[in-house]
Parts: C-alpha cells; sequence; structure tokens
C-alpha cells in the first residue's frame, strides 16, 4: 500500500458550535516530548490541572479532573456514577443536550423524569420544585446550563437551592458555558458539573472537565451495585488523581493534558472576568451586525447565551448555499440548525478564542458580500458599523446585554 499522502488542513474560522480556535501556544503545548503518565515531571501538571480547573468552575471540591474523553464521556460520567438502577432523575429538556441527558439516565436503568418545554425557551424553576415535592424520592436534578442546539442560557442559581433543599443532587452540564460565562459551582449547590475542552477552553476536543462535590462522592460510595462503566468509573479513576495513590486505571492522554494546561493558563492571564466580558460584548456586537441583515435572535433575547447565537435567517437566504459558500470561499464555518430547526437557524458559536472582534468583521463582511452577490442586496457596510458601534459604547453600558432576566 501506498503510504497515505501528508494531511494539508485549510485554515478555518471555527465560528461553529465547536471545536473553537485554538491558540498556537496550545498546539504548541501538545507537540512537547511525552513523559510517562506516572513520572514524576507529568504528575505535577496533573496537580496543577486540578488547581486550575478548581478556579474555572468556581469550586473547593476534591474530585476534579479531566475525563479522557469529549464532553459526551463527562456526562456520561456523571450520569453513570450516580444513577443506579430504579434511581429517578428530573431530566430538564429543551435541546438535544438535554435528551442525551435523558437517555443516558435510562442506559443505566433509571427513571428519566422528563421535564420538557418548548425549543428556545429556559426551564422554569418552580416547575422543577413543583415536581421535586410532588415525586419522591428523587435521585438527582439534571439540567443543561448552555443548550447549544438552541442558544438557551438556563439560569442555575435558584435551581441549585431548591435542589439542596429537597436534598436532591444537582448535575450541570456547562459543555458551552465554562471558560465563557459565569459558572459558580459550589455557590450554586452544584453536585456534579461538567464541560468540554473544544468549547470556551479554547483546547482541541479530548479531554473533559468534570467536578463532584462531596455529596456526590459519598453518593458514589454507598452504591448498590459497581457503576456498569469501569472506564468512567470515578472511585477507581480517583485513585489515580489523588496524590497519595497515584494508581494506574488507564494511560492518561499525555498530550492533551498538556494542551488543557496551556489553554487554562492563558485564561488565567486573561482573567475570567475579563474573558467573560469579552464574550458579552462581542455576542452583542455580532447581534447587532446581523440584526441589520434581516438574522433574528431565536431565544428570548435576556436568555441568550454568550458563546453561542442562535439566530433565525432571514426567510429569502438559503441556508445550505450560504454555508457552503461562508465555507468555501471565506473558510468561515458556522454551525446549522437540529432537528426542528434544520435550515431555520444558525448556530454561531463565539467561543474562547473565536470570540475576536476581527472575525466578527470578516463573518459580517462575508455575509454582505454574499447578501451582495446572490440576493441583490446592497448592505454597505451596515452590519460592520453596527458592530463597531457597541464596542466604541463604554465598558460600562455593555452590561445590558444580554439583558436581565429578573
Ligand atoms: C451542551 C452540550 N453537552 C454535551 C455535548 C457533547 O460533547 P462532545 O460532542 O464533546 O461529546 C455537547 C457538544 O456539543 C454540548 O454542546
Amino acid at each position: 500500500m501506498q503510504p497515505l499522502p501528508a494531511i494539508n488542513p485549510s485554515r478555518r474560522i471555527l465560528l461553529g458550535p465547536g471545536p473553537s480556535m485554538v491558540h498556537p501556544r496550545v498546539l504548541q503545548a501538545m507537540a512537547t516530548p511525552l513523559l510517562g503518565h506516572l513520572d514524576p515531571e507529568f504528575l505535577a501538571i496533573m496537580d496543577d490541572i486540578q488547581k486550575a480547573l478548581r478556579w474555572l468552575f468556581h469550586t473547593q471540591n476534591t474530585l476534579t479532573i479531566p475525563i479522557s474523553g469529549t464532553g459526551s464521556s463527562a456526562m456520561e460520567a456523571a450520569i453513570v456514577n450516580l444513577v443506579e438502577p430504579g434511581d429517578a432523575v428530573i431530566v430538564g429538556i429543551n435541546g438535544i443536550f438535554g435528551t442525551r441527558l435523558a437517555s443516558m439516565v435510562e442506559r443505566c436503568g433509571g427513571q428519566a423524569i422528563r421535564l420538557e418545554v418548548p425549543w428556545g425557551q429556559p426551564l422554569n424553576p418552580e416547575h422543577i420544585g413543583h415536581h421535586l415535592k410532588a415525586t419522591t424520592p428523587i435521585k438527582a436534578v439534571a439540567i443543561v446550563h448552555a443548550e447549544t442546539s438552541t442558544g438557551v442560557h438556563q439560569p442555575l442559581e435558584h435551581i441549585g437551592q431548591l435542589c439542596q433543599q429537597h436534598e436532591v443532587l444537582y448535575i450541570v452540564d456547562t459543555v458551552t458555558s465554562l471558560g465563557g460565562m459565569e459558572v459558580n459551582v459550589d455557590a450554586w449547590h452544584i453536585d456534579v458539573c461538567y464541560s468540554a475542552t473544544q468549547k470556551c477552553i479554547s483546547c482541541p476536543p479530548g479531554v473533559a472537565p468534570i467536578t463532584f462535590s462531596d455529596r456526590a462522592v459519598h453518593s458514589i460510595r454507598q452504591r448498590q451495585s459497581p457503576c456498569t462503566s469501569w472506564y468512567l468509573d470515578c472511585s477507581l479513576i480517583s485513585d489515580y488523581w489523588s496524590e497519595s495513590k497515584r494508581t494506574y486505571h488507564h494511560t492518561a492522554p499525555i498530550s492533551m493534558a498538556y494542551a488543557l494546561r496551556e489553554s487554562l493558563r492563558l485564561i488565567q492571564e486573561e482573567g475570567l472576568e475579563a474573558r467573560i466580558a469579552r464574550h458579552q460584548r462581542n455576542s452583542h456586537a455580532l447581534l447587532a451586525g446581523l440584526n441589520t441583515l434581516g438574522f433574528e435572535l431565536f431565544p428570548l433575547a435576556s436568555f441568550t447565551l454568550t458563546t453561542l447565537l442562535c439566530v433565525r435567517l432571514p426567510p429569502f437566504l438559503d441556508d445550505l448555499h450560504a454555508r457552503k459558500v461562508l465555507l468555501k470561499e471565506f473558510h468561515i464555518e458556522v454551525g446549522g440548525g437540529l432537528g426542528p430547526l434544520a435550515r431555520k437557524v444558525w448556530r454561531i458559536g463565539l467561543m474562547g478564542e473565536s470570540s475576536r472582534e476581527e472575525y466578527i468583521l470578516t463573518l459580517l463582511s462575508a455575509l454582505e458580500q454574499i447578501l451582495t452577490r446572490d440576493y441583490g442586496q446592497t448592505p454597505t457596510g451596515i452590519s460592520m458599523k453596527a458592530a463597531m458601534d457597541i464596542w466604541n459604547q463604554p465598558h460600562s453600558s455593555l452590561s445590558t446585554f444580554p439583558p436581565s432576566n429578573n
């Protein structure tokens, strides 16, 4: 067999639902020499990662680690460790990822109590509170903070208080928010919180941060039956991450650990508050630009994510054609709609390194060119001007985006 030719990937501007752009320092870190997974130098890197993840999650939880795998592996780790056959779990569903959580609960033999609201809307905490009172016993509530399929931001704090009152575990998916929006694990009473590296952390996909509260760890220790996944059994994995044990479980993905450490270092250098403000400012600017071209926000403005905008297409725009031109001619990736939203919306990710003014201006300019050439419109820079107007506002007035949902 002839050897395969070398790969030569195009340089894309990644503005889809993930992966996002990766800083060159992260790629460089991945290309540094491998260490053994029990080498003292690697163990020090693991310690650094744990400390930085605790900082990012705003938690003191000891069991805070990256799972080897993508976001779905951390989702599965959350469910498979906590849910035993017969356990009832309230699952909030307003998009694809809530549905995935419910499916995982059922695969573990649990009963998923599906609280569904229409796509585009957040869950109502009162509704969850009602179910917590009416249905007993409930083991956990599982919800998605940032629903990537609809662009909806789910406020977390109130639901955390309810879970605490009812002594129910609280599982939260922050795959599309951690590192770009506020996530406050301890203050919001979250028991298991997981994410992924390829979104707002701006690291390639392959490891997935997760944190377990002491209450969650206690629940894992009290299981009646062994965890049905050997690979994701956190009672075993934690022995490798424990400074006093370092028991081999599986070979750690060394280069991904380097990459994650470097991405976390970049977040620390920028500062979390500044980073969150950058995501707010840039999503506001992009939305202002898109509005001038006929795109409308899909969720209510007060519940939009600032890491990913889900926007309805103007009626004249052909989804597949426009996305094809963006990719082929302008090297820009944006995401299409999923399920019932297919061909109706775009999901434009502005996560981590992708949330940059230059990419937003490039996207708006490309769209204006497509509208001019293929749809006979004459936008002549209005969208870029609208975005610039947002960036030129004093920082103090920008906290109004998204508008308060209180
Ligand atoms: C909210 C949410 N949860 C879970 C996942 C699954 O992550 P992965 O595709 O990395 O397995 C995704 C992926 O986009 C997501 O957006």
